[in-house]
């Protein structure tokens, strides 16, 4: 069995906390023989900075791009609020996307049935609910030049963010949409603001023409404008499938989605490259949550969207997409024993934290391995 190459980085704030049930899973990989691992450590991030002051060094960009996949917990916090914009603890993590290339951002909210009393939403608005968002993720307004602040001769200033898209970006982040509707619901929701951003009408032109010219017509495409998407990801969720979308208004909608399945504390994200020529790609995957100052250091974080996050390593990444369906299943089945952290707690569970969460996943893992 070749051995695959695994970097973590856990961050600041609750990264550290839930990537250490990450590793309790890894080490019943491990231990079972299910994949042969070497794995290895870096900084990103607040800790990062505080080591080397920068957010992400060279030599872990190096490592994060020759690994078969990077897990990264979490960053930033109120610690790094002083230090410059270049340098903060977000820094680290964009640069990982970009110089990684990892353009295509999958975001799934699925409710677990355990979990289909614990969302803000009622109970049948949620119930099986599987979403897929795909979020575009190395271009728009978060890398779009200018991005400055300048002084104005009145003594005002002025801010100036760019939002950037080009055919190629919108060409391949569709295509992945597409292909994942198919093994899917066979359904895509393309969303953007073509009413008022010139981005958002070459968005829905250049969707709208690969799904034609590229032979996805077996798939079902609409158009949303993505307010008007917001308000029906809260009214009916269940009518979407797979929702394709750029990088700021899919990092919007997917802390919203994440409300229907619970809580962020429950959803995972994949970030993906292009295939090359031995079918390899590069890969990072991290819970849609952030670094969580509010609890940090209590040990009550729900690792689940972390442990989540490994099981779509262990699926687009590391070969093994039968055994990231017993994760999941392991997931499942904990919380159908009624385990709960505080985010997802309400009356008549157990409430446990970060360690027991972790500890009872990895146990119930390891045992459907055996089965
Ligand atoms: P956040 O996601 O860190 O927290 C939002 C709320 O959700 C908080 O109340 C928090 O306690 C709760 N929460 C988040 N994850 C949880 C978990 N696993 N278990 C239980 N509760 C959880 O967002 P924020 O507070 O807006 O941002 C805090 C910092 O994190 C900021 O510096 C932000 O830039 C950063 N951030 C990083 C990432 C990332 O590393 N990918 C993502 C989002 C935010
Ligand atoms: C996310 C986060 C990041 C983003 C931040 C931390 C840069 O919110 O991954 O959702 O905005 O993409
Ligand atoms: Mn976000």
């Amino acid at each position: 069995m070749a051995t695959q190459n695994i970097l973590l980085l856990p961050g600041d704030g609750i990264g550290p906390e839930v990537m250490a049930e990450v590793r309790r899973v890894l080490a019943v990989i491990e231990a079972r023989g299910v994949l042969s691992l070497s794995i290895d450590e870096g900084l990103v991030g607040g800790a990062a900075y505080d080591a080397h002051g920068v957010a992400v060094s060279d030599g872990d960009v190096e490592k994060a791009k020759a690994a078969d996949a990077v897990l990264l917990g979490a960053v930033g916090g109120p610690k790094w609020d002083g230090v410059p914009y270049e340098h903060r603890p977000e820094a680290g993590l964009l640069r990982l996307r970009k110089d990684l290339e990892l353009f295509a951002n999958l975001r799934p909210a699925i409710c677990y049935p355990a979990l289909a009393d614990s969302s803000a939403l009622k109970r049948e608005l949620v119930d099986g609910l599987d979403l897929m968002i795909v979020r575009e993720l190395t271009g728009g307004v978060y890398f779009g030049e200018p991005k400055e602040i300048t002084d104005l001769p009145n003594g005002q200033k002025r801010a100036v963010d760019t939002q950037v898209y080009e055919t190629y970006e919108i060409e391949r982040i569709a295509k992945v949409a597409f292909e994942l509707a198919r093994v899917r619901g066979g359904r895509v929701t393309s969303a953007e603001k073509r009413n008022v951003m010139k981005s958002g009408l070459l968005w829905n032109q250049v969707v709208t023409a690969i799904h034609k010219s590229g032979g996805y017509e077996d798939v079902k495409l609409d158009h949303m404008l993505a307010d008007a998407l917001g308000m029906q990801l809260v009214r009916a969720p269940k009518e979407f499938d797979v929702i394709v979308t750029d990088n700021l208004f899919g990092d919007i909608l997917s802390d919203v989605a994440s409300m229907l399945t619970g809580s962020l504390g429950m959803l995972p994200s994949a970030s993906l490259g292009a295939e090359d020529e031995n079918g390899r790609r590069k890969s990072l995957y991290e819970p849609v949550h952030g670094s969580a100052p509010d609890i940090a250091g209590k040990g009550i974080a729900n690792p689940l969207a972390m442990i989540a996050s490994l099981a779509m390593a262990l699926k687009y990444s590391l070969g093994k997409p039968d055994v990231a369906d017993l994760l999941d299943k392991a997931i499942s089945e904990t919380l159908g024993e009624g385990l709960r952290t505080g985010d997802i707690w309400s009356e008549g569970m157990t409430k446990v934290g970060t360690t027991e969460m972790g500890s009872a996943v990895a146990k119930k893992f390891e045992a459907l391995l055996g089965a």
